[in-house]
């Protein structure tokens, strides 16, 4: 008997056979509909970030100024108009995840009396928590306008923005998504690994947004892998090389993290996760190569935005699948799978 099978069958309920149940996960149909509606809020988030990062970098975040909802008097500005129409799709994008998270919320309050829904650890939590941040976000977006930019606030509202996809992670999760199998038990170490790895992620999205913000920060150091010419000194310069020190930090950790769990023959979700992650940041990395080389072209200061949150959902799932899989716990009645073998 293989290590994962010893840990898989001893690990949970004292070896209650749960194999069967799992097989039937639409006897019931609410969290098939909870998932579908999670990953939609997810999907949505994630455009919505990086439709964010393309409204800053083309300069059309005061496209539509004070005006609202209209944008200079346009629902649907002119096509001659592309900050206009940048900045509306935003808005528009805004309001979506905004209404697809109030579904989820909806449908999961009308739900809450099933297992693994309501409660600790359920679905209508994680919910409640997107609910509060999406509202949050949009406040700060209005902030972000009034203020005219200020980067700080703007590195606050992308920190906003990247919490509330990790609440919509847990989400999917909590309603059997990302191919959680409960039977299977990951180690304390790869979950702890996975964790410093969420830490290590935010403070290198924190930074990079610094430096895509802070004035002469993204010109500040030239060149791929180091400095190999400085154009700006103090303060941009340390913003940026802070943040290619702890990105190049992250894609090392993020090896590690990825071999260990393949050694410790870990579930199949956390070791396909890992693998995930790892080849993220690869991808990553080559891009960043490629905007700095370029010196910054609008279209790869996307792109790289847009594979930073990627990095960030990839790790922060990984993490959340390896806790879920944790041996003995607690609540476990609240987990996605064990509320639809429960039912
Ligand atoms: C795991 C690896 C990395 C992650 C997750 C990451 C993430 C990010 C994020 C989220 C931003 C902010 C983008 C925005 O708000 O528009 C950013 C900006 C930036 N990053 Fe990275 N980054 C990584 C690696 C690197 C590396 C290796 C370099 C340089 C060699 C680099 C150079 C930059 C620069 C110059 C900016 C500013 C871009 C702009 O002005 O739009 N990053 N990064």
């Amino acid at each position: 008997m293989s290590n994962s099978e010893s840990r898989r069958t001893e690990g949970r309920h004292g070896g209650l056979p749960v194999q069967g149940s799992d097989s039937a996960p639409n006897q019931n149909g609410g969290l098939p509909l909870l998932r579908r509606l999670a990953y939609l809020a997810t999907g949505l988030a994630f455009a919505q970030i990086v439709f964010g990062a393309i409204v800053r970098i083309t300069g059309s975040g005061m496209g539509c100024g004070d005006h609202w909802p209209t944008c200079q008097g346009y629902l649907f500005p002119p096509l001659e108009r592309p900050d206009l129409i940048v900045e509306v799709t935003h808005r528009y994008i805004a309001a979506t995840v905004t209404i697809a998270i109030i579904a989820l919320l909806i449908t999961a309050f009308m739900r809450r009396a099933q297992r693994g829904v309501g409660g600790r650890g359920g679905v209508f939590r994680s919910a409640m928590l997107a609910t509060g941040l999406v509202l949050t976000a949009a406040v700060f977006g209005g902030i972000t306008v009034k203020l005219s930019l200020n980067p700080y606030v703007i590195v606050t509202h992308l920190a906003i923005a990247m919490t509330l996809l990790a609440v919509l992670s847990i989400a999917v999760l909590r309603a059997g998504g990302w191919g959680f199998d409960r039977t299977e038990v990951a180690s304390p170490q790869t979950y702890r690994a996975a964790r410093a790895g969420v830490m290590l992620a935010f403070i290198v999205l924190v930074m990079g947004a610094l430096t895509a913000n802070v004035l002469g920060a993204n010109a500040s150091c030239q060149g791929f892998p180091w400095c190999t010419g400085i154009a700006v000194t103090g303060t941009p310069l340390y913003i940026q090389v802070t943040h290619r020190v702890l990105a190049f930090l992250l894609f090392f950790h993020m090896i590690g993290v990825a071999v260990l769990a393949q050694r410790r023959h870990e579930p199949r979700q956390v070791r396909v996760a890992a693998w995930a992650a790892l080849g993220a940041i690869v991808l990553q990395i080559v891009v960043a190569a490629g905007m700095v080389e370029m010196h910054l072209p609008p279209v790869w200061r996307s792109l790289h935005q847009a594979m930073g949150t990627l990095v960030w959902l990839s790790i922060f799932t990984l993490a959340a699948l390896a806790k879920y899989s944790l041996a003995g716990r607690s609540g476990e009645e609240a987990t996605p799978r064990a509320a639809v073998a429960a039912a």
